[in-house]
């Protein structure tokens, strides 16, 4: 039956291969194998190298996940790929490994956004999402403030998104220039622990009364971060003042927009997700703010944070328990997908029409 279906989540859009198991909204493994390592010296992922990356960890992955469910192929009942947004050669290997599982165990595909499985990744820990409510994105590539309702069937609703960079991107070119490891983010997180986030005056960009109150913009702030790193040069560079400082302005636009847009729209859930949900200042301005808001905050498990297969596995269970159409065998990736619906099928209209 199709609501009982076991479903097997392939995650690969960038320098992670995630492959989760989830049935009926319940997580029954994940595994995750990150190339990270080998784009460090680069200071940033290796299209190329994170390709074959997934292409050596595809199979390793899935099978760690089956085992640790303690399952065996045959149980999978249909398969959740990322279909994008992501870098095209990583995504082609993610998609081709998960069409030839589906094909072979006769069970439907479905192709996902990349950005709708890190909003389901959070239904994993705190069960279904209300409907409505106000999820916060914030990923390496995508910050978005969105408006969600049924997330199998409805549009998404965008309020508001970065006019130029993305809160995560911020965080690793401003890591690079003041001289921290990649990725930046969690490198940003550490060296702030010891620094004093008043040190440094950084701007809030677009937090004036003409501004939109949901648009982003982290251009501005990587530059005023950057010029600070250089006007210290030579002299002994206070890099967690730097970082701590950095991180509260991050911090504070983030959950300011955030829980403007559940006060505007009388929204009592705000849901923050994406790699940078992960950062130790968001997560307590977040929960400080919600609670003075009296708004209810759900941050999935910092494992949940980042990339990974339980998030898309997490997808792939809405849909099929929606009766969702599940994606055609000729399905394609869509490298910069725009998140408009949670299922993402480009060839799927060309080929029903067919
Ligand atoms: O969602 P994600 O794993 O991949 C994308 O879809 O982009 O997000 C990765 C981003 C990177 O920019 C990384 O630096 C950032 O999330 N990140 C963090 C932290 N952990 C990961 N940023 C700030 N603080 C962290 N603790
Ligand atoms: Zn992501």
């Amino acid at each position: 039956m199709a609501a009982g279906r076991i479903v097997l989540g392939i995650e690969s859009s960038c320098d992670e291969t995630g492959a989760g198991i989830v049935s009926q909204g319940r997580l029954l493994a994940h595994a995750v194998a990150s190339s990270m390592d080998e784009h460090a010296r680069f200071g940033g992922v290796v299209p190329e190298i994170a390709a074959r990356a997934h292409l050596h960890s595809f199979t390793p992955v899935v099978r760690r996940a089956l085992d640790q469910a303690g399952l065996k192929l045959s149980d999978i009942g249909a398969v959740a790929v990322t279909t994008g947004p992501g870098l095209s050669g990583a995504l082609q290997v993610g998609v081709a490994g998960a069409k030839t599982l589906a094909y072979e165990l006769d069970v439907p595909l479905y192709g996902v956004h990349h950005l709708a499985g890190h909003v389901a990744a959070d239904t994993l820990e705190h069960g279904p999402l209300p409907d409505p409510c106000v999820v916060l994105i914030v990923s390496g590539g995508h910050t978005s403030l969105l408006l969600v309702r049924d997330l199998a069937r409805d549009p998404i609703v965008h309020l508001g998104d970065t006019l130029d960079d993305a809160a995560g991107e911020c965080f690793d070119k401003v890591a690079r220039v003041f001289g921290l490891p990649y990725p930046g983010g969690p490198a940003i997180d550490r060296a702030a622990r010891s620094g004093d986030p008043r040190a440094v005056a950084f701007p809030r960009p677009l937090t004036g009364p003409k501004d939109d109150p949901y648009a982003f913009s982290f251009s501005g702030l990587k530059t005023a971060a950057a010029r600070w790193a250089e006007g210290h040069a030579g002299r002994d560079l206070l890099v967690a003042d730097g970082a701590a400082s950095l991180q509260e302005a991050v911090a504070d636009v983030l959950t300011r927009k955030a829980l403007a847009a559940c006060r505007d729209h009388g929204v009592g859930t705000l849901v923050v997700v994406g790699g940078v949900a992960a950062n130790s200042r968001v997560r307590t301005l977040a929960e400080e703010r919600c609670a003075a808001a009296g708004v209810r905050l759900r941050v999935p498990p910092m494992t949940l944070c980042t990339d990974n297969g339980a998030m898309i596995a997490a997808v792939g269970d809405l849909l099929v328990r929606s009766g969702a159409e599940p994606a055609p065998w000729d399905v394609s990736i869509d490298p910069s997908a725009p998140l408009a619906y949670a299922a993402l099928q480009p060839r799927a209209a060309t080929a029903r029409a067919a």
